[in-house]
């Protein structure tokens, strides 16, 4: 199974969902840069650079690149030097930022150990699934808008406090599915097809069915 994996997709597409669950099955570590950008949100001794994207963050647009590269760089590196793989989800949303991780990949030789899974989902699939999601703000676990099952009131995992992602808003969402849904992912798409390294999911698939077929990706390549 190739070391590296890529999930792209939009907002709500399901990347956080399915990287846990290779994560938990395999091992591997999860380079969430969302996640690591809101626990970023806890440090009194940020930059004004680094307070600036957070802002940004919040709002729904995209962080610079160069905030990208140094939170996952060392981080994919430090996983591969133990033997272990790692799961990027959500790490590159812009066609300079795949180029960028290539270019990190070849400097690093590791372009033979990446594969890119792409989740597709409609923009209006998604803000259905995202809007009352909630997460755990300890540990990240996601609970969602179901119709089917209450939220519960805690945790159910480690106990923490559930909370709703400032950027989950209506508005915002609606921006961030804009500018980093569908028409956003066409040429990051291109691109790794381009590379011949790109496979997709039909995300709209229920989670175990969507997991399934990522692992016969996994196993094939
Ligand atoms: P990030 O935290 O990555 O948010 P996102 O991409 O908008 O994606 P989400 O976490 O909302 O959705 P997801 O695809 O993980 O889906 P999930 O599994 O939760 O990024 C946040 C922000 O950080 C960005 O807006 C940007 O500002 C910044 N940022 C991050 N990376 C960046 C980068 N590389 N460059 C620049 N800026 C960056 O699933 C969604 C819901 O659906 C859940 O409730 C889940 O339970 C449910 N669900 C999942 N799968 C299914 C299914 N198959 N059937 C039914 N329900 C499902
Ligand atoms: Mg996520």
């Amino acid at each position: 199974m190739k070391k590296i994996i890529i999930f792209i997709g939009g907002p709500g597409s399901g990347k956080g969902t399915q990287a846990k669950r290779i994560v938990e099955k395999y091992g591997y570590g999860h380079l969430s840069t969302g996640d690591l950008l809101r626990k970023m949100e806890n440090d009194q001794h940020l930059s004004p650079a680094k307070q600036e994207a957070l802002v940004q963050m919040r709002a729904g647009n995209l962080v610079p690149d160069w905030l990208i590269f140094e939170l996952a760089f060392d981080e994919i590196l430090r996983q591969v030097k133990q033997g272990k793989g790692i799961v990027l989800d959500g790490a590159i949303r812009n066609v300079k930022q795949a180029e960028g991780y290539q270019e990190f990949f070849k400097r690093e030789n590791l372009l033979n150990e990446v594969i890119v899974i792409e989740i597709k989902l409609s923009d209006e699939e998604a803000l259905h699934r995202v809007h009352k999601r909630k997460v755990c703000g300890a540990c990240g676990e996601i609970f969602p808008n179901s119709t089917t099952s209450e939220i519960p009131p805690v945790c159910t995992k480690c106990g923490g406090e559930l909370m709703v992602r400032v950027d989950d808003s209506l508005a915002i969402l609606k921006h961030r599915l804009a500018t980093q849904g569908e028409v956003a992912n066409g040429p990051i798409r291109d691109f790794y097809k381009q590379i011949g390294i790109l496979e997709a999911v039909d995300g709209s698939q229920t989670v175990p069915v969507v997991e399934n077929e990522i692992e016969k990706i996994l196993q094939a390549r």
